[in-house]
């Protein structure tokens, strides 16, 4: 339960979900930068407040929360949606914690749900209003303990309360379409394809009273609050933790006007394929086996080289520190069997110990980056074959995290979650890349 904790704080001291977007360097903002900006801002404060009453004059198919409502008009959006990691944000791994996490420290439970599944109507427990002074004061300080420290002041002053619009469907559903646009029951989305923002008729003869259409939806910063730890957030060695944003802003697709959602929601689809989708990383990433002859004899040595390049990834390959790349060698014999001592494998990635107190290694790759890795041996016999692969491990952190907390898990419903996660993560893992040559 330590560990989980210690996790936990220092997941969740990553919730100012911050939205701005100024570096000194940068041309100073536009009016309209900064009215998108202020916009974000608003829509971004989590927990989301309570909708409250829908109009009087909605159907309840307009009125409803549920990602299945507007599946009956925007069908496609649901449709890649739900092929999507943001649908199963709620998965067993987050599920097999938060169910323990909301009794034994709702405050933290509340802070993973700010990201995981962030409409109050899909948490078991709301703040107390009586107990927080304004929106924007909750916004500052609940979310805003940094981690390990316990909550400050105004933290502990807040108060929970049973929340009477919980629904536990609704939760389960993760990050739906609601979570993105939905506040006060009026709909909000980016501008018409050819840029207008008026509705196509007046807003009393269109379902659900048309929708506030804004370019925020179309700016990075609508996805850095939950991509993106606060400058103040949880760093090793000089580096925060979740630094997506960042990396992006600080290469070449920033300045070319290449945004998140140019590669995640190409020609606007809810797809957001990321590092668990073998054709995404394949578009991202080159990998290329050099050997310095063809046949080597008896006694002579094999020298090959792999070379992972980040072609078109628009951060860090990969970005997280809970995805890993092996790079794996070995020598086959004539029979097909591996040759002794000949296996050799190297992680890409940023290794940090389960309890997130020290970074091993990072050997990430920057965007237009590549690394190189070698593999020498001396050859022993003749007809051996060289074998190189690449596998992406996406859940590879998760994977030794969910092991680690298993035997903690007090309740045989958590249990069976974790079980079941450490199941899904493993079967996530795909060959990047193989090749055998026949080197002797
Ligand atoms: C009864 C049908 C219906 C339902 C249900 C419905 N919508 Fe819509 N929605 C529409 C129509 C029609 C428009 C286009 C209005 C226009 O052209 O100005 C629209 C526009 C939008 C827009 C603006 C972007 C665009 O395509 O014009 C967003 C965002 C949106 N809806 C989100 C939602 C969400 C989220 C839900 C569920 C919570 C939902 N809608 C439920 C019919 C519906
Ligand atoms: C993670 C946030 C997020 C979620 C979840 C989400 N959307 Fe969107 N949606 C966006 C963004 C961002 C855009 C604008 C993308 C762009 O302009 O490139 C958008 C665009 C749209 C549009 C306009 C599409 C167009 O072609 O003009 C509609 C309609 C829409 N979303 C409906 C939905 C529905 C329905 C769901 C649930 C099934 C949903 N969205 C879930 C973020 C989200
Ligand atoms: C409210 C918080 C939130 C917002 C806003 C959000 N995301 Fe996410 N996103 C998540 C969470 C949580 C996950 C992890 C889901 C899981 O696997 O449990 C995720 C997963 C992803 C993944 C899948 C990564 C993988 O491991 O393969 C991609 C890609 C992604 N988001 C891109 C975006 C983009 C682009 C935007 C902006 C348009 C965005 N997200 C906005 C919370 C958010
Ligand atoms: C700032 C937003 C944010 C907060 C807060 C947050 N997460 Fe996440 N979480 C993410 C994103 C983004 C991903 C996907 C990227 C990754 O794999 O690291 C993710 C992935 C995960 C995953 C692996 C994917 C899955 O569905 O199994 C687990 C488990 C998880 N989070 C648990 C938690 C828990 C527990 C908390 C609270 C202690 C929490 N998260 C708080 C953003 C957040
Ligand atoms: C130039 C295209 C491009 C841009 C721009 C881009 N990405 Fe990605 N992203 C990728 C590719 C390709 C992958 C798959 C390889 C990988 O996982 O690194 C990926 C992976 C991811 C993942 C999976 C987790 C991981 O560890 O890699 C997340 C989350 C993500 N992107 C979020 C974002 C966010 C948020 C932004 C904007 C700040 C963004 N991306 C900008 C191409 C892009």
């Amino acid at each position: 339960m330590k560990r989980l904790l210690l996790y936990s704080a220092v997941v969740s001291a990553s919730l100012g979900l911050s939205v701005g977007a100024w570096a000194v360097s940068d041309p100073p903002p536009t009016a309209d930068d900064q009215a998108q900006i202020e916009f974000l801002k608003r829509h971004w404060q989590t927990p989301i407040p309570l909708q409250g009453r829908p109009p009087a004059h909605f159907s309840p198919m307009e009125a409803s929360l549920d990602a299945e409502g507007c599946a009956v008009c925007h069908r496609a959006q649901y449709e890649d949606w739900g092929s999507s990691l943001h649908s199963k944000s709620m998965g067993p791994g987050v599920r097999g914690q938060t169910m323990e996490l909301i009794h034994d420290d709702p405050k933290t439970a509340l802070r993973c749900y700010g990201c995981h599944a962030p409409l109050t109507e899909q948490q078991e427990k709301s703040v107390d209003t009586g107990s927080r002074p304004s929106i924007f004061k909750r916004h500052r300080t609940f979310l805003a303990s940094p981690p390990g420290v316990p909550p400050n002041e105004a933290d502990a002053a807040l108060k929970l309360k049973r929340n009477h619009a919980f629904s536990a469907s609704l939760q389960q559903k993760g990050l739906a379409c609601a979570g993105c646009h939905v506040r006060g029951h009026q709909r909000f989305g980016p501008p018409k394809r050819d840029g207008s923002l008026e509705n196509a008729a007046p807003a009393a003869q269109l379902p659900h009273g048309g929708a506030i259409r804004t370019a925020a939806f179309e700016r990075a910063e609508f996805c850095k609050g939950c991509h993106q730890f606060e400058r103040d957030g949880y760093a090793l060695n000089g580096k925060l933790l979740e630094n997506t944003y960042n990396e992006w802003k600080e290469g070449p697709y920033a300045q070319d006007g290449k945004t998140c959602q140019s590669c995640h929601m190409p020609e606007r689809r809810h797809l957001w394929r990321g590092i668990h989708d073998p054709e995404m990383v394949k578009h991202g990433v080159s990998v290329h086996l050099a050997l310095d002859k063809a046949r080597y004899q008896v006694g002579e040595q094999v020298r090959a080289e792999i070379t992972l390049a980040n072609t078109g990834v628009g951060h860090h390959f990969p970005t997280y520190v809970t995805p890993k790349i092996v790079i794996r060698w070995e020598l086959v014999d004539a029979d097909g069997k591996r040759v002794n001592e000949s296996m050799q494998e190297e992680r890409i990635g940023r290794e940090v110990t389960l309890d997130l107190t020290q970074e091993l290694f990072d050997t990430r790759i920057a965007p237009g980056k590549s690394h190189a890795v070698r593999y020498a041996r001396t050859i022993d016999r003749t007809g051996l074959t060289l074998r190189a692969s690449v596998v992406v491990v996406p859940d590879d952190f998760y994977i030794q995290f969910f092991e680690a907390v298993l035997p903690k898990a007090k309740t045989h419903e958590a249990k069976a979650l974790l079980e079941q996660a450490i199941r899904e993560g493993r079967a996530r893992s795909f060959s990047l890349f193989t090749q055998s040559v026949v080197i002797s």
